[in-house]
């Protein structure tokens, strides 16, 4: 079997509070993507600010991190051979409007700022997210 490379992905409090959680995952597994870890959990706004410190000065920052810390999300790594551009496209463009049809953010996002789902956009990030919600004994490698 091939050691695929990793990405992280959080279903936003949009699609959790609208029951979206087992479709989501359906759809992220049906593509491909094995699951190596995941949980449920609730976000301080002083976490989802680290989590989200790259956009920190931007217009829809606070509100960014008002809306994630508004309730609880579901945090995952996913496997699978080219992971990070593979899952960036089966999420969609940030705005649901944009995104194509098929992608999970247009089947399940409401707007661009409750877009159902968070994907990271490098190996980079990818790692520093996956690490930021997991330990190493909540991973199955
Ligand atoms: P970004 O990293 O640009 O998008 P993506 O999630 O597709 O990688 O932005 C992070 C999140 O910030 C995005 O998912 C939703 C929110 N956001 C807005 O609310 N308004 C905006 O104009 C942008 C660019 C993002
Ligand atoms: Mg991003």
């Amino acid at each position: 079997m091939t050691k695929g490379t990793i990405t992280f992905t959080m279903i936003k409090p949009c699609a959790v509070k609208d029951n979206y959680i087992g479709d989501i995952l359906s759809v992220i597994e049906k593509a491909g993507f094995k699951i190596i870890a995941l949980k449920m959990l609730h976000l301080s706004e002083k976490k989802a600010r680290l989590f989200y410190a790259e956009h920190q000065g931007k217009s829809f920052f606070n509100e960014l991190v008002e809306f994630i810390s508004s309730g609880p999300v579901v945090a995952a790594i996913l496997e699978k051979e080219n992971a990070v551009q593979d899952f960036r496209k089966l999420i969609g463009a940030t705005d649901p409007k944009e995104a194509a049809e098929g992608t999970i953010r247009k089947m399940f996002a409401k707007d661009k700022g409750h877009n159902a789902i968070h994907g990271s956009d490098s190996d980079a990030s990818a790692e520093r997210e996956a690490r930021f919600f997991f330990n190493e004994l909540e991973v199955f490698l």
